[in-house]
């Protein structure tokens, strides 16, 4: 993929240290952020509550709640440490394909997360889907705007990384939510379970 044209910008970076004594220097050493914080609207940040933060997804989220967060969207299994880092680890290798991030509080807990997996094509001149996946807010931190603010985090950086549209499926009961985030109902869902 060619890098992405965006304009430098100015992002806080994020998180204070997690005090915990299990953090090694190779964790802090492999915790970058997982695709170029570049990426992450500016506009998005701006607008976010006070203290709250938007960044790219980073290996020690796990210290921080990331996957409680995706247990209000479906079940999410026990993960230990060490099978998130191996999926982490696979997930960072392809990071011009998977953009996963997060809304942090001011208490920099994770309250919100949603993903962006690019898909390349051979039709449409090779052209780029992007798939939104996993949308969460934190039960208590929802009607604060931020499952739009991810929405439009996402669409941002589809577009900067060259998608023509993104796609996602949902429920009846989130369609309002995503007419509001400007999407509009576009064929029809099927599934084949194994
Ligand atoms: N139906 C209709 N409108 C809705 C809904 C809904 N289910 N949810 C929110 N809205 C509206 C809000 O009222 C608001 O409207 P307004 O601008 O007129 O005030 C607007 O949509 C934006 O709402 P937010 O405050 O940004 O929504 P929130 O932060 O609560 O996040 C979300 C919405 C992500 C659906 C959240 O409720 C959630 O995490 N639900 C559980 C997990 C889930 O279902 N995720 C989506 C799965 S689908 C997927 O991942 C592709």
């Amino acid at each position: 993929m060619t890098t992405p044209a965006v304009a430098a910008t100015t992002i806080p970076e994020p998180t204070k240290p997690i005090m915990n004594s299990t953090v090694t220097s190779v964790d802090i050493e492999n915790d970058g952020p997982l695709f170029p914080s570049s990426l992450i609207s500016p506009e998005i940040i701006s607008i976010l509550p006070t203290d709250y933060t938007i960044r790219p997804l980073r290996r020690s989220d796990y210290k921080r709640g990331y996957l409680d967060v995706l247990r209000v969207l479906t079940t999410v299994g026990e993960i230990s440490e060490e099978a998130w880092n191996q999926r982490y680890d696979w997930i960072a290798s392809r990071n011009d394909e998977y953009y996963m991030l997060v809304v942090c509080d001011g208490q920099d807990n994770i309250v919100g997360t949603g993903s962006l997996i690019v898909e390349r094509k051979f039709i449409h001149s090779l052209g780029m889907v992007g798939h939104i996946e996993d949308i969460a807010v934190e039960k208590n931190q929802q009607g604060k705007k931020l499952g739009l603010r991810i929405i439009q985090a996402l669409d941002f950086v589809a577009e900067k990384v060259g998608c023509y549209k993104s796609i996602l499926d949902c429920s009846e009961a989130n369609e309002g939510f995503y007419v509001k985030c400007g999407f509009k109902r576009a064929g029809l869902e099927m599934a084949h379970y194994y």
